[in-house]
Parts: C-alpha cells; structure tokens; sequence
C-alpha cells in the first residue's frame, strides 16, 4: 500500500526535528561510551517535594478531568509566582494551563494564524515552531541573527522586513534556543514600539526565564506597559524545575486571546494531566523549596556553562557568545559545514551535538557553520566531550 497518497502534503513535507533526527546517525563508539549533548533534557532530578506531591495527588484521587483551563489552585499560583518573580500581573483568568510548552505553541499558533498571515522568526530558533507554521499554512519571514551581534535582534533589518508586508506576530525566545541570549531591555522596547506602530502581537517564549545567569535580573516584554496587551507568554515547568516527563506548560496572555486559544487547546487534549497540575501547584506554592531548588539549579548550569566555554575558548578555532541563561551554546566554527562535521564526530568519536542548520531555514546559509551543545550533562561527560569536540576538530580540518 502506498500510504503517502492517504497523508497530509504538508506533514509530508515536515521532518522530525533534527534534535532527535542525530539520535539515528551510526557510530562506531559502543552506545555506554558515547556522551549525548543533543537533547534539552535537564539530567538533573526533579525536586523530592515536587515528586512526593504526585504521590499526594494520587492518594488524593486526583485523578479527574480537571477545569479546562487548569486547576483554579494552580493558576492562582502561577499568578502569585510571575507577580513575585518576573513582576508580571495576570489574573487567573489570563492563565491557561496546557500539556507542556510544546502544546502552548501548538495551540497559540492555530488560534492566531490564517492561510498566508506572516511571522517573523528571529533565527537561529527552536525549530518545532516552524512546523507548527506550515501545518497553518502561514508564512515565515526570517531575522537573521549572528555569533558577532551576540545573536541580538538589529531594530533595522526588522524594520525593514515589517515596512515590506503586513504581520500578524513576532516570536521571541529569551532566553533564547539555540543561543542562551536574553535579548536586552533597548531591543525589547524598539520591537514594543515596533508592534505599536506596525500592529503585531508578541509571542514571547520564556520557558527559560527562570534559568539566568551571572545575577542578571530577566525582564518578561509584557512587563512593558503598552506592550502587555499584546503579548502571549508561553511558560512551561519542564527546564526550570527538571519536570520535563510532568508536561505542563501554561499561557499568559489577556483574556479575550486566552478564550481563543482554550478551544484549541480543549480539542487536543481536554486538559493537562491533573496529578501533574497538583504537583506543579506544590512545586510553586512552598517558595522556600522554590526557591532553593532553582538557585541550585542555574548554579549548577553556570558551572557547567563555565567549564565548557574555558575549554572551548582556549583553541581558537570557535567564535561564541556567551550565554546568559537556558543551557546552551551555539558556537560557529568559520567556513566549515557543521552538518557533515557533527556526523564524522559522532561516528568517530561518539559525541552528539545538532548542527546550527537545524535551527534554521534553508536560506539562512551561514547557520550551517553553527552547532549547538546542550550543557545538560554532569560536568565529567561535558568536560570530556568538549574536549573531543576540539582534537576531533583539528583532526577533522586535516583530512
Ligand atoms: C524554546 C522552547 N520552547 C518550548 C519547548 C517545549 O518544552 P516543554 O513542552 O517540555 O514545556 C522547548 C523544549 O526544549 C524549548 O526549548
């Protein structure tokens, strides 16, 4: 049977992402040897009290349909935690609770985007987005973004590519995915001037608000006054507290966009799973354990961020911006494809990392000098890995 006439053009016409697509590449170094450095998988445990108020939920038969937005206790803690951490004010009612970040996207895009409507994407990003986008058959204007701009936005090329055609939003991540950029407090008020004078709203992923280092403080775009009004927040527990497996997520944003979206979101998945939105609702209401839990966690990624750029910087062969919160690098290595490269190193030498292509358009042709490591490993693993990463380079240039 040929199933293909049967399928949608357009999923067709989607890969996996290549995040995972690397898992598949061979490698002639025994599975136990190899240091996996591809997925943003937090290897570290989900707090004990977090794992014990699932053990509550269940004891306590949560185990119900929950309120379609999410359980009022939990967005009343969402509420409590943005005003206190992030100085953000929603109520309630501008709170959805959804199945992971991931779902957030998913349902944020179909509730905006109509046939051709177009998005700016500032690239290199997170790539589901754009599969996301084509299953709305809209269109993705690319921003490009370099290693020597410190991955920032520039005010105009932005504005050259909103003056050319009319646009429905823009997609910020910061910090950011691939990069670990958090875009500063001047770009963020150029693109709220910009979504005023060009009518835009602003979806801003902030799953990595809570991971920021070297005592930066993160400011949220909504926190502009003018800006709030048109924004979308999507959050997620997954990064921030190593909740991954727990899928939940939420959306921020007014009530009259939430209403929109909560239809999208009831057709996908009624819910998010109700022993999840308990525990979640634990992990934010002791702000104690809260907050110890996350200070240990960005000290443990800033370590390891340290760690893997002392070594990387010290061969010459790498341009890379610091990152200043989520975990990740995005190094470039001028004038050599990634993509061959990161499939030589994994056969030869067992490390995997996700060429900078993926995280790009076809069109953006410097992004394939990119690569990304995810500094979700114990110091021990990265310290080796980088270090393979640098001879396997030297190596590699001389073949
Ligand atoms: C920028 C960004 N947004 C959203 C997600 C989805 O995360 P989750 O669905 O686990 O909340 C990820 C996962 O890596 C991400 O990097």
């Amino acid at each position: 049977m040929f199933y293909d006439q049967f399928m949608n053009p357009v999923v067709l016409d989607t890969p996996i992402s290549g995040i995972r697509l690397v898992n598949s590449w061979e490698s002639k170094i025994p599975l136990r040897e190899q240091i996996h450095l591809n997925i943003g998988q937090p290897d570290l445990s989900t707090p004990a009290y977090i794992k014990e108020a699932v053990v509550d939920a269940l004891n306590k038969n949560l185990t119900r349909y929950t309120d379609l937005m999410g359980e009022e206790y939990l967005r009343k803690a969402i509420v409590a935690f943005q005003q206190a951490f992030h100085n953000l004010t929603y109520s309630p009612r501008e709170v959805l609770v959804t199945a992971g970040g991931q779902s957030a996207i998913f349902a944020v895009l179909k509730a905006i985007l109509s046939p051709n409507d177009n998005i700016i994407i500032p690239f290199p990003s997170y790539p589901p987005y754009i599969n996301a986008i084509k299953y709305n058959d809209a269109k993705i204007l690319s921003l490009e973004t370099m290693v020597n701009d410190n991955f920032n936005i520039d005010a105009g090329r932005l504005r050259s590519i909103l003056e050319n055609e009319p646009v429905k939003a823009l997609l910020l991540i910061s910090p950011g995915n691939p990069t670990g950029t958090i875009i500063p407090k001047k770009i963020l008020q150029e693109i709220v001037d910009f979504s005023i004078e060009f009518n835009f709203l602003i979806i801003s992923d902030e799953i990595y608000s809570d991971i920021v280092f070297d005592d930066l403080a993160y400011q949220s775009i909504a926190s502009f006054p003018e800006a709030w009004e048109r924004t979308i927040i999507i959050q997620s527990f997954s990064k921030m507290l190593s909740m991954c497996g727990f899928r939940i997520g939420y959306i921020l944003a007014p009530s009259p966009i939430i209403d929109q979206i909560k239809v999208i979101h009831h057709t996908m998945n009624i819910c998010a799973n109700s022993l999840a939105q308990y525990a979640a609702y634990k992990a934010l209401e002791d702000r104690i354990q809260l907050k110890r839990s996350i200070s240990e966690l960005v000290k443990t990624y800033q370590d390891r961020r340290d760690l893997c750029l002392e070594i990387l910087m010290k061969s010459d062969t790498f341009s890379i911006s610091k990152p200043r919160g989520a975990f990740y690098l995005f190094p470039k290595v001028a004038n050599l494809d990634m993509t061959i490269f990161c499939k030589w190193l994994k056969y030869n030498y067992g490390v995997t990392i996700v060429p900078g292509s993926y995280f790009s358009m076809e069109q953006i042709e410097g992004h394939n000098q990119y690569f990304r490591i995810c500094f979700t490993a114990n110091k021990e693993q990265l310290n080796l890995g980088m270090k393979k990463i640098v001879s396997a380079l030297k190596k590699y240039k001389k073949t």
